[in-house]
């Protein structure tokens, strides 16, 4: 695993665009696949950045989703913060973007994306990480399942998610890609942010152990992992 540590927020956010970037100049139709919450924002505000002053062509590009809430309204669902917060204000095509329906039949939605992941590989993915280890909504359990699935999101996330609807009605479903469809990534980067986060880090970054706890440390079985995150929380 490749470790950088940055005195900032802001500068790991530029690290993280600069290395989509790169990926993106490498292989111009590349699949990208993207994340949602908090940690991203800071990537995806230079991502546009770099397509407004001309210097990223999203138009061959494509992406898919890690995760989305299951019977969530519109106004929450991941899919309206990816176009908010990015596919608005790029260049990418919008049969070129992948993600679960969050009103559709969630069966349905399993059998799509996993025809999905048969057929495609993801050559760059992004993650953020829970406050307990999770990846995608991968939670941690006795046991974590490959491929996309159905989950019940855990009490911890369901907490930490709580700060997104000011109206308490935080979901308690999504579908998400599985463990395997996340190491099966070409190459990953993963971005850490903030303080509840500092305990699943200091286990990645001291421990070479796998454990289904922290299902982030299923990371170190990926040859190409590039971890990003503040100094100050290591
Ligand atoms: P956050 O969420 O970026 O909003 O902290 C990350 C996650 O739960 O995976």
């Amino acid at each position: 695993m490749k470790v950088i540590l940055t005195k900032t927020y802001e500068e790991g956010a530029q690290k993280g665009a600069e290395i989509i970037l790169a990926a993106l100049k490498n292989k111009p139709d590349l699949l990208l696949g993207l994340a949602t919450g908090e940690t991203p924002l800071g990537i995806y505000k230079r991502l546009i950045e770099a397509y407004k002053a001309g210097e990223a062509d999203f138009s061959r590009a494509r992406t898919v989703n890690l995760d989305e809430y299951v019977g969530c309204r519109e106004e929450d669902s991941y899919r309206k913060f990816m176009f908010d917060n990015l596919f608005d204000h790029i260049n990418l095509a919008h049969d070129s973007i992948t993600i679960a329906g969050h009103k559709a039949d969630p069966g349905a939605e399993v059998s799509r994306l996993r025809g999905f992941f048969e057929r495609n590989t993801v050559d760059l993915q992004l993650l953020g990480i829970g406050p307990n280890g999770h990846i995608g909504f991968n939670e941690p359990g006795e046991a974590l399942e490959a491929l996309v699935h159905v989950t019940p999101l855990a009490e911890a996330t369901v907490q930490a998610n709580a700060r997104w609807f000011a109206d308490g009605a935080v979901p308690t479903q999504a579908i998400t890609m599985g463990m395997g469809d996340i190491l099966r990534a070409r190459s990953i980067l993963i971005m850490i942010k903030g303080e509840s986060k500092r305990g699943v880090l200091r286990e990645l970054l001291h421990k070479t152990t796998v454990t289904t706890q922290n299902p982030a440390t299923f990371l170190h079985l990926h040859p190409d992992v590039t971890l990003i995150a503040e100094e100050s929380l290591t």
